[in-house]
């Protein structure tokens, strides 16, 4: 047993519900680990002995960022699309397609080599738990090897045959979807944790959606579900019904669809890279968190909709135009995407979760929407090893 204690931490955000506020902040603390777990959290003042010992310098240090929507498995980009949109023109589910074309041909190991430099690229910045959804293969093998190569790198994948009715089956969408809960499934259900399915126009209808969904549950696998993006629809209503962990962009909701997220154990996922990439109006995060819904933020890390990486930046776009407060934006990168994810071991500095931690080169949590843009995280340990 290898133990390591971190000092001399500034402010600790915790969100551990025993302690005071959402974040349970604590000043002047410690936090033991004990292998890959936290054994004791406190004032620094009342530390226990260590085999060894980081000065984290009156630094912030809070939970690892749970990042818990991403699209990071596709071969090449959509920088042309981007420059586009900001000329002035939409967004569009079908730009998909595109990310379908280069992955279908992406050898294996190009895939796996890119995956290896985004996931990278999210540790440096904080995240220490990720999902991946496919979805830019749309046919049984390359969507097997989606999922298979992204349960190589965490344990929250997630089966996302349909996300668009690729160019082979245009106009049978009904068609796709049978391949989806058939063969696809089944090449696919053991390698995932999840299922979801984008319920849009452009994309799959409600009764499409539901088919889907409700074959992925018959396998095994948890519900999530892409809704709301573009326009309103009964998506909200229907993840609700199947009891999804997450519903996810809810960015056009009705009142009805707010009453619905707050009587639910629904997380409502809010994906704010999307409306800055394609130029709509954000989601009212005030008007989820004063309704009592549990919102997660994630990053959404895709070539077409979403390409950061960056739960900082998403955090400061949430406070500077989706109603936030920093404290709400920082618990739902954190409690909130481990809520989405139903998970109880990440998200919190408590005693037994898994010692994920970051440790920000700033005196409070303030900063990560206070100075959007500046690289921050000074040190991040993963299961109490310092990954960065
Ligand atoms: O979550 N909305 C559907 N899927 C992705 C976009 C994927 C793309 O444009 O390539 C999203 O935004
Ligand atoms: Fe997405």
């Amino acid at each position: 047993m290898t133990t390591r204690l971190i000092t001399n931490i500034g402010q600790l955000v915790t969100n551990d519900p025993e302690r005071d506020g959402l974040l349970g902040l604590i000043s002047n603390a410690a936090v033991l680990m004990e292998d890959e777990h936290i054994a004791w959290v406190g004032k620094a003042t009342a530390a226990p002995d260590a085999d060894s010992v980081t000065d984290a310098a009156c630094h912030a240090v809070l939970p690892g960022f749970v990042d818990s929507h991403t699209h990071l498995l596709f071969g090449g980009d959509r920088a042309n699309e981007f420059e586009a949109r900001m000329a002035g023109k939409p967004y569009a589910a079908g730009g998909i397609r595109t990310t379908v074309a280069s992955t279908r041909e992406a050898p294996e190991d190009e895939l796996r080599l890119r995956l290896a430099g985004l996931v990278r690229e999210l540790a440096v910045q904080g995240t220490t738990t990720f999902e991946i959804k496919s979805g830019y293969g749309l046919d049984v093998d390359t969507e097997e090897r989606l999922v298979r190569l992204a349960a190589e790198v965490t344990d929250e994948v997630t089966f996302l045959g349909a996300h668009v009715v690729p160019p082979e089956f245009q106009g049978r969408a009904d068609e796709y979807v049978d391949l989806v809960i058939g063969p696809m499934l089944d090449a696919c259900a053991p390698h995932a944790r999840w299922i979801d399915v984008f319920c849009e126009t452009g994309a799959f209808s409600t009764e499409q959606a539901r088919r889907v969904l409700e074959a992925g549950a018959a396998r095994g696998l948890g519900i999530r579900m892409h809704a709301g993006q573009l326009g309103k629809s009964d998506g909200v209503q229907l993840a609700v019904e199947l009891g999804a962990a997450s519903v996810d962009h809810c960015t056009a909701l009705s009142d009805d669809d707010v009453r619905t997220l707050a009587s639910s154990d629904t997380v409502c996922t809010l994906l704010p890279g999307v409306e800055f990439s394609t130029k709509q109006p954000y989601p009212n995060a005030r008007r989820l968190f004063d309704a009592g819904v549990t919102i997660a933020l994630a990053s959404d890390c895709n070539p077409g909709s979403s390409f950061t990486s960056s739960m900082a930046f998403c955090i400061a776009v949430a406070v500077r135009d989706m109603g936030m407060t920093p404290t709400e934006a920082v618990w739902s990168a954190t409690a909130g995407g481990a809520a989405a994810l139903q998970r109880t071991d990440i998200g919190r500095i408590v005693v037994g979760a898994r010692a994920d931690l970051v440790e920000l080169r700033a005196p409070s949590y303030l900063h990560l929407a206070y100075r959007p843009g500046v690289p921050l995280v000074e040190r991040v340990w993963r299961g109490g090893e310092l990954v960065s």
